[in-house]
């Protein structure tokens, strides 16, 4: 992504620090997070300085590769760093994707961690690359797309998945506009996937989460592109909280529902997405917001009842019925017969 005429990649290694924008600081300031050691990685993932089941995978690479360097080559050390890195975020199948990959390369020497990581990173922006090719192919001039959560740039090594298409329909000429959701509790939709639209010039509007039936019911809306975070073996997926609705009113009102994912994010090991861990988070997500004041002062505020909790489910599962196809590097394929098939 480019930012005041600099390329950036979302995150990246440099001798054994990892260096990622800061997605916590973004839309109010761009800011190079450094994770130094393996644990400071994980604590990024966990805290969501990087998010995304891109960049997540690519995170848990990278925090491994740091776990070899920083073992002398004890295993038992890479062990637990191991563990540690799938305990950060269940629900992304990239991570344990990247993990595994990582783990395996830096058995015979560290320096294979490294470059396997590194290598990691590089197929994700080249995935992402081909997504955005195949799925450009389903963009009309004229197109108005509402996507949810942030599939973007950020999402990933760099291009995104379900905006990676929009990106590359907008550099050819095609006219397109997007309604991006808000994404509560963490509003991903309105702090990232708007910002990242309006970095490249996109025409767009943020909407509430519960504007899904409202658009789609009045015609405003044509096709729906969302990303996900992993897909089962019969195209079950599982994305940000809120995706499933939007799924139901496509179909309700005919609108094709596009899911963008590269093939590191399929989880052939799970037969549907029933056994797709999902991952909860604090309620505080939803009981309080934070932001800057007109003055750049950070505030923390109640947004809710004193004396209520909350429930902060981070996903849902999506069943294969509702989705018209699925955008892969590999190309565009849909879970037909209830069996994917690249
Ligand atoms: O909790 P997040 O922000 O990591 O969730 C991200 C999403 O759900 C994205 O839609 C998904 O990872 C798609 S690809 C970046």
């Amino acid at each position: 992504m480019i930012v005041a005429g600099k390329h950036f990649r979302t995150i990246w290694m440099e001798g054994s620090s990892i260096f990622m924008i800061d997605q916590n600081a973004l839309p109010f300031e761009f800011r190079i997070h450094e994770a130094r050691t393996y644990l400071e990685t994980c604590t990024a993932i966990k805290n969501m300085t990087t998010r995304g089941a891109g960049a997540i995978g690519a995170a848990a690479g990278f925090a491994m590769a740091q776990a070899f360097i920083e073992s002398g080559g004890n295993q038992g050390f890479v062990e637990i760093a191991r563990s540690e890195t799938e305990a950060t975020r269940p629900t992304a199948r990239n991570l344990f994707y990247a993990v595994e990959k990582v783990f395996d390369a830096g058995m015979f020497a560290a320096e294979n961690a490294v470059i396997e990581a590194q290598r990691l990173a590089d197929e994700n922006v080249n995935d992402a690359l081909r997504i955005s090719e195949f799925g450009n192919t389903l963009i009309k001039s004229g197109s108005r797309i509402l996507t949810h959560c942030n599939a973007g740039w950020l999402g990933f090594v760099d291009w995104g998945s379900a905006l990676a298409p929009i990106y590359r329909a907008h550099r050819e000429g095609k006219k397109v506009f997007v309604y991006a959701d808000e994404t509560r509790p963490r509003s991903q939709g309105a702090r990232l996937t708007a910002w990242e639209l309006s970095n490249e010039n996109i025409p767009h509007v943020i909407v509430p989460d519960n504007a899904g039936a409202y658009l789609m019911s009045k015609g405003m809306v044509d096709v729906v592109i969302v990303g996900a975070d992993r897909i089962a073996a019969n195209g079950d997926t599982a994305n940000k909280i809120g995706t499933f609705e939007k799924a139901i009113i496509a179909k309700e009102f005919g609108i094709p529902f596009y899911v963008a994912a590269p093939s590191s994010t399929f989880d052939f090991s799970l037969s549907d997405g029933g056994a797709i861990p999902i991952e909860e988070r604090s309620p505080d997500e939803i009981l309080y917001q934070s932001g800057p004041d007109e003055s750049g002062l950070n505030h923390r505020i109640r947004v809710a009842n004193h004396t209520s909790s909350a429930l902060n489910p981070a996903f849902d599962v999506t069943p294969a019925e509702y989705i018209t196809a699925f955008i892969t590097e590999k190309g565009i394929t849909s879970a037909s017969g209830g069996k994917f098939s690249f």
